[in-house]
């Protein structure tokens, strides 16, 4: 049963939540009683499908078309939901894209693709919405690995070295904001079952200690003990079966 529809509920900003894991989320926060604000870069069919899904549901939602990676968008994005919601209370940084291409071959370009997503692009978020959190809130982003879990791998060094990043940015802006009482976390999955890498059933016990893929939901749940757990900032959550021991 999702709780009633309330003015002045709690806002929440995912990106990429129009479809996979942010979807997921977004469906979760709006069972919860968020209000949901859904940012989108392409996929504008499932943005307004889930928007449409969560308010026949009884929850609020709407979906925001922002590319994340571009400042001047990220900025306009916040003005908008300064103006609609007027406030944020949790902000997911769900975006992260992974197209791994051994080292050796790394463009450039591609390096500057994913540092401006899946790290720049966070950031951004993360300035803007703290400008919307005058009374605490939280910032949960999804990262790949704690510091102690990195190991040299040769395909996607672009996409580790933006996530390794992203869990500095969480840490330093978890102990510059405690004192407003903004907690940000980070949540790490391994290898979900959507995964563009996952070994086959057979063979996934090799990588994954806990013989199994992680699924959408196992995510959420370390999602939903962040959001209640009101003595936790800085932490990063391998939620992974196992995945990096
Ligand atoms: N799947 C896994 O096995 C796995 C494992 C470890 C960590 N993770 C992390 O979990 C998170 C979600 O993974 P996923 O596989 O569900 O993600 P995904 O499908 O690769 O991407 C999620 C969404 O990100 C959006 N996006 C990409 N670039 C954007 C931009 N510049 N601006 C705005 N939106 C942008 C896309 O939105 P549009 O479709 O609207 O363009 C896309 O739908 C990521 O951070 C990923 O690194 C996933």
């Amino acid at each position: 049963m999702r709780k009633p529809r309330l003015e002045g509920a709690p806002v929440a900003v995912v990106t990429g939540g129009a479809r996979r894991l942010g979807r997921h989320l977004c469906e979760v926060l709006a069972a919860r009683g968020y209000r949901v604000v859904v940012i989108y870069r392409a996929s504008a069919d499932d943005a307004e499908s889930l928007a449409t899904e969560i308010g026949e549901g009884g929850g609020t939602a709407r979906a925001l078309q922002t590319d994340i990676g571009v400042a001047a968008e990220v900025h306009e994005a916040f003005d908008n939901i300064a103006a609609h919601e007027g406030r944020v209370d949790l902000l997911i940084n769900n975006v992260g894209n992974y197209n791994p291409q051994d080292v050796t071959l790394l463009d450039p370009l591609v390096w500057d693709a994913t540092l401006a997503t899946n790290l720049s692009g966070a950031y951004y978020c993360c300035f803007h919405a703290i400008t919307l959190m005058p009374n605490g809130g939280q910032i949960i982003s999804i990262g790949m690995a704690g510091l102690e879990g990195i190991r040299a791998n040769r395909r996607g060094a672009d996409y580790y070295v933006s996530k390794t990043g992203l869990l500095v940015l969480t840490r330093a802006l978890a102990s510059g904001y405690a004192t407003r009482q903004i907690r940000v976390n980070m949540v790490s999955p391994g290898q979900l079952d959507n995964s563009v890498d996952l070994p086959p059933p057979d063979l996934i016990g090799l990588e994954v200690p806990l013989s199994r893929a992680g699924t959408v939901q196992d995510i959420s749940q370390a999602v939903e003990y962040l959001i209640d757990a009101t003595y936790v900032t800085g932490a990063n959550i391998d939620v992974a079966g196992g995945y990096r021991l």
